[in-house]
């Protein structure tokens, strides 16, 4: 096993002098006297990697993170060799290796140094499993903070933590508890509000020291393998993370249904319970979309069966609950069942399908069918026939999505609560063992059920949703943050998991509202569900083993809360979803922690609990059972209180009301929110308007709106509607100038624009240069607007 103290280890050896160079196009090797390599690439102006070998040679270059479609190519690359050391230089930064030992700084064009190795790259030789434990080491000042690494159920600001990386089934996890199921090893480093990233890519169990063993260190190592690792220039984060996002890839739309309420349980069965839920939805009038079955919809859990007890015909049961507008979600697991009498267990067995002990026999282990195989998905035969498993469950039955658990993988009843490590991996032609494939295991599933669904849903859109990944994995999945509790603890925890999440590229993610273990109060209920609507992923979960945990199973007070919270949700489709394509397009993270979202204000540093969600709506929630409000801080700029439409300054830590059906939002000023109407679910209604929610403010801003048929993929070929509303206030005057972009002409035919805070009374209003006739009683008693959706200029003088 790997030592803690990993930098004070007497066996670890380092490069010795460089001894030779070469150039090749967009890459620079470094050759030492003791035969390691340092291999440079130029991969983007800003985006260097950095690859070392200690044998003389490097091994295949393979990566499950890389997006083979991330941009590449750079304005700029000069090589120069200096007495002492080499310096490297893009259109943006510059590096320096000197020639002595072959440790690295990496400088922006002004000279500051943004990252410099400490001991730099060093290695300790594993006698036991052969290889190397590959670690590094930077400098690290006072004052630098550290943000990322995925599902991390600490402080977002990581600055004197010690994480590990490895996927692990952790039931009921704690706070600051390590590892957890998802591996993430991208970091942003924040320094005199610069800001950089890290991404390693090495898929051993891996390790990161933020400044925790030493004061001013910061380093980070791998159970084996390559010190692999990109460095991404900033320096602002928001660069960081588009370029992180786009190096390790974009998912494609959702359907918009995915980003409705999804209510699920272990588990909703038989047929005529799933029907009383979906039902009493209705009835209540809380909106959804989506119902799963875990996995007691299933024959004995048999991954692909159903239990024709409980669900005599599914087919029709699926097409029943279509009509009443909900899309059915089921869980698949990768335990195949050891049973002769199986035909995925006898296809699998047939064809060699399932991973290997080191000495030949197929790894065994339990979970919740009993014995089982696993099949290796890192071997792209296997996957594309597990892709192929998903005819009968999509094409022939009607399911819309599927739900991947247990792939961390999970093993039960052995300490390790996974494979042995000498399981055998194809790793697409890399064969390795369990160390290497462990932490891309679950998403290696993720992909393959992807491909699955894709291709039996097609023409509409997959939804995949899966608990373990490793980087990249949000090119295939959604995901969320496993099993939680009901705890106030923990609505802590998933508040900063699912921001967390968003900046480290894997965005489209929830967690269970209300907590998995345990029986949420009322109150805590309420408090995770006015969270949840603002998180991309938006699910009721509960292990059902302490109670109902669906709206109705609170007091009266708790269920008009909830279909309050829905209703908004609901209401901000258009917001959402133009949020989400801005992810896709652009890389940018649709929840936003204060320190992304004002990187130079320093106050912002530590926050924890405020995010905004997509560009303009400011998210506090309330943490704390009997809370009449609660201090926040509310970054700089302007904001309008979604509650009172009470507009304050920020950049400062404020009092905020609230009451139990509200949590502290605000928008920007100079904002326009798009709204949908309330609906039971997506498509359930047409409308003639498009809501705007104009909040006025002195001077500009510009605001977006995404549309598209909200399924398929006409999009692709140009078919959206991309509007781009360009604000501009003053004391007696409001100017709106709409630019419209894309093929697809959206069915409203009208925009109702409320404004909000217009701080005059309207005496003329032009439309495209023109007068329009104004009613001007009806227009102070409503203080709204309905325009056609064709006009390009308003003009609102006072
Ligand atoms: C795991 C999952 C949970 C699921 C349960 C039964 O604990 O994390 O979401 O309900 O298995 O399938």
């Amino acid at each position: 096993m790997i030592t803690n103290t990993e930098l004070e280890f007497k066996g670890d050896l380092y490069p010795s002098k460089i001894v030779s160079f070469e150039h090749d196009v967009d890459s620079v090797y470094f050759h030492s006297s003791n035969s390691v390599i340092l291999k440079v690439t130029i991969v983007r102006d800003s985006l260097i990697r950095f690859r070392y070998t200690t044998k003389g040679y490097f091994s295949n270059d393979f990566s499950y993170a890389i997006d083979k479609s991330h941009s590449h190519g750079y304005n700029f690359l000069e090589v120069i060799e200096e007495f002492d050391f080499f310096k490297i230089q893009t259109s943006k930064v510059k590096c320096i290796i000197q020639k002595i030992d072959m440790r690295i700084s990496v400088f922006d064009l002004k000279d500051n140094i943004l990252l410099e190795d400490e001991l730099g790259f060093h290695w300790e030789e594993s006698y036991e499993f052969g290889g190397n434990i590959v670690k590094m080491s930077k400098a690290s000042k006072d004052g630098e903070c550290f943000y990322g690494l995925g599902d991390k159920a600490t402080q977002m600001n990581l600055k004197g933590k010690r994480l590990e990386n490895f996927a692990t089934d952790q039931y009921a996890f704690q706070k600051e508890q390590e590892p957890l199921y998802k591996v993430v090893p991208f970091y942003i480093g924040l320094q005199h509000k610069q800001a950089y990233g890290i991404f390693f890519d090495n898929t051993f169990r891996t390790f990161f020291d933020f400044c925790h063993e030493r004061r001013n260190v910061t380093s980070f190592w791998a159970e084996g393998g390559e010190m692999n690792y990109y460095f991404i220039h900033g320096p602002k984060m928001e660069d960081v993370v588009a370029s992180y996002t786009d190096l390790t890839g974009k998912p494609e739309l959702p359907p918009l249904w995915a980003l409705g309420y999804h209510q699920c349980k272990w588990s909703y069965f038989p047929e005529s319970n799933v029907k009383e839920v979906t039902a009493k939805f209705r009835e209540s009038k809380i909106p959804c979309d989506a119902i799963y079955l875990d996995i007691d919809y299933m024959d004995g859990f048999r991954c692909f069966t159903w239990n024709k007890e409980y669900f005599p015909d599914p087919k029709r049961m699926v097409a029943e609950l279509a009509e009443n507008g909900f899309k059915t979600v089921v869980i698949i697991d990768p335990g195949i069942k050891i049973d002769k009498e199986y035909s995925v267990y006898k296809e699998a067995l047939e064809k060699d399908y399932f991973c290997k002990r080191a000495d030949g026999p197929y790894m065994k282990g339990k979970v919740w069918p009993g014995e089982c195989n696993f099949p290796d998905y890192t071997n792209p035969e296997v996957r594309e026939w597990w892709a192929g498993l998903f005819k009968e469950l999509i094409s022939d039955i009607g399911v819309k999505g599927v739900w991947n658990d247990m792939n961390e993988p999970a093993v039960m009843e052995v300490p390790n609560k996974t494979f042995p490590m000498d399981v055998r991996h194809d790793y697409d032609g890399n064969p390795c063992s369990h160390r290497k494939a462990h932490n891309v295991y679950g998403t290696q599933m993720a992909r393959a059920t992807y491909h699955g669904v894709k291709r039996f849903a097609y023409p509409k859109r997959p939804f995949i949703i899966t608990r373990s990944a490793y980087a990249g994995a949000q090119r295939y999945t959604s995901s969320w943050t496993g099993d939680n509790v009901a705890s106030w603890e923990h609505l802590w925890i998933a508040n900063i998991q699912v921001q967390r999440m968003s900046i480290s590229g894997m965005g489209f993610t929830g967690s269970d509202i209300g907590g998995f273990a345990e029986q949420p109060s009322g109150e805590l209920y309420t408090r995770w569900i006015q969270l949840g609507v603002f998180h991309p992923f938006c699910r009721t979960h509960s292990s059902g083993d302490h109670g109902d945990q669906e709206p109705w199973a609170f007091d009266l007070e708790v269920i008009d809360i909830t279909r309050k919270f829905v209703n908004l949700r609901y209401q901000l489709l258009p917001y959402l979803y133009t949020m989400f394509w801005q992810y896709i397009e652009e890389g940018i993270p649709m929840l936003k922690p204060l320190v992304y979202y004002d990187q130079a204000d320093t106050q912002t540093h530590y926050r924890n609990d405020e995010f905004v969600f997509g560009n303009q709506i400011l998210v506090c929630p309330i943490l704390e059972p009997n809370a009449i409000g609660r201090r926040m801080y509310v970054p700089r700029g302007q904001w309008y209180n979604y509650w009172t439409a009470k507009l304050v300054n920020g950049g400062k830590e404020m009092w905020v009301d609230t009451k139990y059906d509200e949590i502290p939002v605000f928008v920007k000023a100079g904002s326009i929110i798009p709204k949908y109407p309330v609906q039971q679910y997506v498509g359930e209604l047409e409308f003639d308007e498009l809501i705007l929610d104009l909040y006025y403010k002195e001077g500009k801003e510009k605001s977006v709106v995404y549309e598209d048929a909200q399924d398929g993929y006409d999009y692709k070929k140009g078919r959206y509607s991309f509007l781009t509303f360009q604000i501009t206030g003053k004391v007696s005057e409001l100017n709106i100038q709409l630019h419209k972009e894309g093929k697809y002409d959206t069915p409203y035919s009208k925009y109702k624009i409320n404004l909000i805070g217009l701080p005059f009374k309207i005496k003329r209003i032009e439309i495209d240069n023109e007068e329009v006739d104004l009613d001007i009683e009806a227009l102070e008693r409503d203080s709204y607007l309905i325009v056609d959706k064709e006009f390009n200029a308003l003009h609102i003088t006072g």
